[in-house]
């Protein structure tokens, strides 16, 4: 298996990078649909309890990805289409968006933010910076549930290809 992506299929870190995100998200959805349906519930305390940590440690991922993808972007397989691009970057900025906006709103409420014990701001006294914590309000749990959604076309969109006798079947490019 290549380190680096080739024209023909991701390579080991694409796939690792690809692969551990797509669990971590899965787990931030399960622990999201237990906070808008299952509050004050165990269940909901044991699938969200971890919920800011790991939506932080996929916003460090973000970034690895990002990094790696450009360091690949002359030789990964090319997109079937225009509009498979397009659903791949709206993907990416998703996966920025998401946290930074709830990060924003962690940061402007002046309360501090502590990742596995590692500082990564701290609070600060007074008055909270409105627009930060209104435009994580605002649009934080929206632009995660729009997330989930274009994720879902996603995996239906790979096994349409899959399927039409006429297309590329991508599945093996980031899988085996
Ligand atoms: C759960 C979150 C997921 C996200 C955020 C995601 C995101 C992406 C992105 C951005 C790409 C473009 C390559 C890259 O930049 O890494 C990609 C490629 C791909 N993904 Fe996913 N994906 C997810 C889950 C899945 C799942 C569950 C499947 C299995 C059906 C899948 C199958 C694929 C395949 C086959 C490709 C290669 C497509 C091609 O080469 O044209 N993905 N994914
Ligand atoms: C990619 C990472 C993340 C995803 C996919 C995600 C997704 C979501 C979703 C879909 C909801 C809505 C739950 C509902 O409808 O009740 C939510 C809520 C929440 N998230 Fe995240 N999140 C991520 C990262 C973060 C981070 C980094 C933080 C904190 C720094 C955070 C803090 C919260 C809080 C406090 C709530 C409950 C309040 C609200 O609905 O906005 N999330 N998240």
């Amino acid at each position: 298996m290549n380190i680096y992506d080739t024209p023909e299929k991701y390579g080991i870190i694409s796939r690792a990078l690809h692969w551990a995100m797509a669990a971590l998200l899965l787990w931030q959805f399960l622990g999201a649909a237990a906070h808008l349906l299952l509050s004050d519930t165990a269940i909901k305390g044991f699938l969200f309890g971890r919920h800011k940590a790991l939506g932080f440690l996929l916003f460090l991922l973000f970034f690895v990805r990002v990094a790696w993808a450009l360091i690949n972007a002359a030789k990964r397989p090319p997109s079937l289409s225009l509009a498979a691009k397009a659903g791949h970057i709206a993907l990416y900025a998703l996966l920025l968006a998401v946290p930074a906006l709830a990060l924003a709103r962690q940061y402007g409420s002046g309360r501090s933010f502590d990742w596995f014990g590692i500082s990564v701001f701290s609070g600060f006294e007074g008055n909270e910076i409105d627009w930060m914590v209104n435009i994580g309000n605002s649009f934080h749990s929206w632009a995660g549930w729009l997330l989930a959604a274009l994720i879902a076309g996603h995996i239906i969109m790979v096994f349409l290809h899959k399927k039409a006798s006429d297309q590329v079947d991508v599945l093996p490019r980031m899988w085996r």
